[in-house]
């Protein structure tokens, strides 16, 4: 049987390597072909530019190139093999290039996506629950940035029944204290609406804390394109609690019996971007961002 795969990932690994950034990169890591049995060759990364920025960028070209890759045919996929091999050659890799010989027409063939993180992980790895400034026409904002990625969402999109939801975890907000949780609903009204809220929850420190809760926030739904300038985010407005709920909303959580308050502000977007192939979904998952403002 002849199955291909994951070299379709990692020539363009080779290529981003090799495409001057080297230079710029303080180190770059090379792992080796392996070996299932007799008949399959699988190869984990190959090329891992251990620089944060540096990742972000080459995945980035990974993913526009292998999706468009896995669609054509094997033989140009050989040709491709060849030019790894000479790539290799180039980097002295001996050992690796006779190992790509020897198992020329051996590969596996997989998805690409459960091995290739989003183009937006380093934004996420670098903010997720953390406090930074933002800067929005001139002036700085002080915000606590939290990031939520919802899983197998096709899914939860086909099978979940009206008013179906699930509640991330608690997470508290730095230098605020307030405990807060988001809900996803995936059919909110029989239309389809998808429903991504907010609202607060218990938290150690809610006694010290002042009430209600009056700090804005915004959620939005991140957008996986490769291409920085391309992407646009679908984002809820800013909400501001003293104006956008009553007050019962944004009390002090009860001490004993449900944690949660009621949610009260969300965003609802159409089902429909969330199509196959959308630039919203990544890995069958939904990334959703929280801002809030401190
Ligand atoms: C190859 O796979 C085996 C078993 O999965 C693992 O123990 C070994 O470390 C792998 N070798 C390399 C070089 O990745
Ligand atoms: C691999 O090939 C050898 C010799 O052809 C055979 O004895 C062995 O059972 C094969 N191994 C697997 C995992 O298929
Ligand atoms: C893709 O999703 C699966 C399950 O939903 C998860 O286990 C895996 O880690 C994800 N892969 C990446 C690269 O995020
Ligand atoms: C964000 O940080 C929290 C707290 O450290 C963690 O539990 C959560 O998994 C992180 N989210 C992502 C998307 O990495």
């Amino acid at each position: 049987m002849l199955v291909i795969t994951i070299l379709f990932i990692t020539w363009p690994w080779f290529f981003v390597c090799l495409g001057g950034k080297i230079i710029k990169s303080p180190k770059i890591d090379i792992f080796s072909l392996n070996s299932t049995n007799n008949d399959t060759t699988e190869i984990h990364t190959i090329c891992r530019i251990t620089s944060d920025e540096l990742i972000a960028d080459a995945q980035s070209i990974v993913t526009r190139v292998s999706t468009k890759i896995l669609d054509e045919r094997f033989d140009l996929f050989e040709k491709k093999l060849n030019e790894i091999k000479d790539l290799v050659l180039q980097m002295n890799l001996q050992s690796l290039s006779v190992n790509l010989n020897d198992r020329k027409d051996k590969f596996i063939v997989k998805k690409n996506y459960e091995y290739l993180k989003t183009p937006r992980q380093f934004e996420i790895r670098k903010f997720n629950d953390t406090v930074n400034e933002i800067l929005i026409s001139n002036e700085y904002f002080k915000v606590y940035t939290y990031f939520w990625i919802i899983e197998n969402m096709k899914n939860k999109l086909s099978n979940w029944r009206t008013g179906y939801s699930q509640r991330s975890n608690t997470f508290y907000i730095k230098q605020a204290g307030y405990g807060m949780y988001m809900k996803i609903t995936p059919k909110y009204f029989p239309d389809g609406t998808i429903f991504i809220a907010v609202g607060l929850t218990k938290s150690h420190q809610d006694n010290k804390l002042s009430w209600p809760f009056i700090l804005k926030l915004r959620i939005e739904i991140l957008d996986h394109s490769p291409e920085e300038l391309l992407r646009i985010d679908r984002s809820s407005r800013l909400w501001d609690p003293l104006t956008v709920c009553p007050t019962y909303f944004w009390q002090q959580p009860a001490i004993i019996g449900h944690p949660d308050n009621l949610e009260c502000v969300g965003l609802s977007i159409p089902r429909d971007i969330l199509h196959t192939g959308s630039k919203y979904l990544w890995n069958n998952s939904l990334y959703i961002k929280l801002i809030v403002y401190l």
